[in-house]
């Protein structure tokens, strides 16, 4: 089985190391990333889940909750979240000008247990070129952005061999967002605050509503077609 968008991510019951639960009433109405790693204990995954737990609290700004899944036990997650804690250095907490340093709490987010791989091949996530220590194929890097009703709204799929990248990550977050309240997409290389793109499907009276402001139109195409339309929100 692999995901499409629009289909619902399914409402497994997950053993994590912050307990066992179902996915869809731990997430309630939040957004979720869930995000999939070969292994405990290997290199590329601990840079990975280091930088996701310091962007911890750029989720949680956007209402979006973590959850990573590893197929290796509980025990070996606890054991490795020390390893991800340390790599990832001492927390720094900022309180206007003032910043210290703050003792790890928690792990910021839940690791699931897939020791035997059952949701990495329900998911369809199981890379057949590259294999483990025991010639076992390895899990990808899979994310999986879940909406509020649940439905998949994207989705990234990397080979074990190629770390993920956490700004883009959050950049995708914030697109899907974003036009999920509006009648937009993002262009090449957007970021928050750059100007957004008004789709095709959008109608001149809707643009009225949606875009008070306004909207620039480029006309000085070849076409004279004035498809390009830009509008900031
Ligand atoms: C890693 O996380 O470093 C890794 C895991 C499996 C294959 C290649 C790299």
């Amino acid at each position: 089985m692999s995901l499409r968008l629009g289909e619902e991510f399914p409402n497994f019951t997950l053993n994590t190391t912050a307990g066992k639960f179902q996915l869809h009433e731990w997430l309630g109405n939040k957004w979720g990333i869930l995000f999939s790693h070969p292994a405990d204990y290997t290199p590329v995954c601990t840079t990975e889940l280091s930088r996701a737990a310091k962007l911890a609290p750029d989720f949680a700004k956007r209402n979006t909750k973590l959850i990573g899944l590893s197929c290796d036990s509980i025990d070996n997650h606890h054991g490795w979240i020390k390893d991800l804690q340390a790599y990832g250095g001492p927390n720094i907490q900022c309180t206007g000008d003032t910043c210290k340093l703050v003792p790890h709490g928690e792990f910021p987010f839940p690791i699931i247990d897939d020791s035997e791989r059952k949701l990495a091949k329900q998911l369809g996530m199981i890379d057949p070129a590259e294999f483990d220590s025991k010639g076992l194929p390895l899990t990808a890097r899979a994310v999986f952005f879940i909406g509020p009703d649940k439905k998949v709204k994207a989705s990234l799929l990397y080979p074990a061999t190629t770390g993920r990248n956490f700004d883009e990550i959050l950049r995708l977050l914030d697109s899907l967002q974003l036009s999920a309240r509006l009648p937009i997409a993002t262009p090449v290389d957007w970021k928050v605050g750059d100007k957004v793109m008004v789709p095709p499907n959008v109608t001149d009276a809707d643009v009225q509503k949606h875009f008070p402001q306004g909207v620039e139109i480029k006309k000085d195409l070849p076409s004279g077609k004035g498809y390009i339309r830009m509008a900031q929100v």
